[in-house]
């Protein structure tokens, strides 16, 4: 069984605890793209752990995790992330942690370069996480990225950072920044790879050899669909395909072995960084903006912004379960919306007067079209907690119930809190067949 865990809007769905509930069902997790940008929460009873590049799954004991060949990784990074969580009682070792050889490394100066891009761009910067994750996956593209497996050969890793820095300098330098010193980002990488080596795994066939065997696999996205760099909102996206194509890329699992694809979609929209965001709550609504962000926790667990909140798009999901194929859906935060009185959802846009078939392709399109409001009652009780569908208050399954017939994919599961236990399992999904195995 392979299923993988994909988010349907901006990022920051929820799908931290959504694969950590998973996650026992499962004997390995793999991440496919991304790298630290990604900010995923997981709470486990009194105690919370924030994970940024290493899968979510680490933090149950057992269980092994991969980070794929679609990755780029900063092993400063990592080894942070690790000794971190090492300190809080999780074991991360070569024995249960298996990174690609194929994945790209971050270094210093693609986070320089990241800087650099981001202040050329000025009024049109992405607000990417400075992380250098642009930077890695255009050398990638250009074929002058060193991959794990290259940096453990020291005179491939020298001459490609001494190549690599007279370009990247000159932009630097070009731009006010002062330039890298090609030594020391040889000696401290060569460093973190010497102890990274332990770790490296040709994944693709350890994954695929899993899947065959009959082991189950779960796929963590990170980011998500409308942050995809052929899908999402360019140019105001990552630079990874986030989408289920990714996932087969980005790990190099063979298609058949996918079993389901399971989006994971909140009650409300939020995006961090810049881009078009039609149903941001904005000038009147700014409000209740502040007040989803403050019941909901709406603030960047890698970089604390403030995320803008918005209401829920039934059209831009409706379009991400399109591409992804979502066999289910987590719906999430739903006990955020418990104060409110009423309820928009956009069901459509309109662009120069005419109602848009599909998600308009370009960014300065997207910022002008006019988001098709319907307005549902509000429940005003509680939901935080309820593991019951028939507890739910009747409007609030009415409201699961629009959304569900809206993005036109049955709803598996229901969170209403942040812990584990707070989930509301729908009995007649698919989900089920998941969850029993
Ligand atoms: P980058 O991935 O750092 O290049 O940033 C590109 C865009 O993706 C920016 O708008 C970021 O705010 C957004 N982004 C990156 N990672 C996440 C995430 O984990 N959640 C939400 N947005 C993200």
């Amino acid at each position: 069984m392979v299923i993988a865990v994909i988010g349907a809007q901006w990022g920051d769905e929820g799908k931290g605890k959504i694969v950590d509930l998973l996650a026992e069902r499962f004997d390995i997790v793999a991440r496919y793209q991304g790298g630290h940008n990604a900010g995923h929460s997981v709470q486990i009873g009194d105690r919370s752990f924030v994970l940024h590049l290493l899968p979510s799954g680490i933090v149950h004991a057992g269980k092994t995790c991969v980070l794929g060949n679609g990755m780029v990784i900063d092993p400063k990074a990592f080894f942070e992330e690790a000794d971190r969580l090492m300190a809080q009682g999780i074991s991360v070792t070569p024995e249960r942690v298996k990174v690609s050889s194929r994945a790209h490394l971050i270094l210093p100066y693609h986070r320089a370069l990241d800087h650099t891009s981001e202040e050329r761009l000025g009024n049109e910067k992405v607000g990417t996480t400075l992380r250098g994750i642009g930077p890695a996956y255009e050398d990638k593209a250009g074929r002058r990225g060193i991959r794990v497996a290259d940096a453990l050969v020291s005179e491939v890793l020298r001459s490609r950072i001494e190549r690599n820095l007279e370009d990247a300098n000159r932009i630097i330098v070009a731009y006010g920044g002062q330039p890298l010193d090609a030594d020391s980002i040889f000696d401290e990488t060569s460093a973190m790879v010497e102890r990274l080596a332990p770790f490296l795994c040709d994944t693709t066939h350890f994954l695929n050899q899993a899947a065959a065997r009959g082991d189950s696999i779960l796929l963590e996205g990170a980011q998500a669909t409308l942050l995809d760099v052929d899908h999402g909102t360019y140019p105001f996206v990552t630079s990874s395909n986030t989408v289920i194509g990714g996932a087969l890329i980005g790990t190099g699992l063979a298609p058949q072995h996918l079993t389901g694809v399971l989006g994971i979609v909140r009650t409300y929209t939020t995006r961090v960084g810049e881009g078009p965001f039609p149903t941001e709550m904005l000038d009147g609504e700014a409000e209740m903006g502040q007040l989803i962000r403050e019941r909901g926790r709406e603030y960047g667990a890698s970089t604390g912004r403030p995320r803008r909140c918005g209401w829920f798009d039934a059209f831009a999901t409706r379009y991400a379960a399109e591409i992804n194929g979502f066999t289910s859906v987590a719906l999430t935060k739903l006990d955020v919306l418990d104060a409110l009185d009423e309820i928009k959802v956009c069901v459509g846009y309109n662009l120069d007067g005419r109602r848009c078939d599909s998600l308009p392709s370009v960014s300065q399109d997207l910022r002008r079209v006019e988001p098709i409001f319907e307005k549902l009652p509000g429940w005003k009780s509680p939901t935080l907690g309820i593991t019951d569908l028939d507890a739910l208050p009747p409007n609030a399954r009415s409201y699961i119930d629009f959304l569900s017939e809206r993005i036109g994919v049955e709803i598996g599961l229901v969170s209403t809190g942040p812990e584990r236990s707070q989930t509301i399992v729908v009995q007649d999904s698919i989900l089920d067949g998941w969850l029993k195995k």
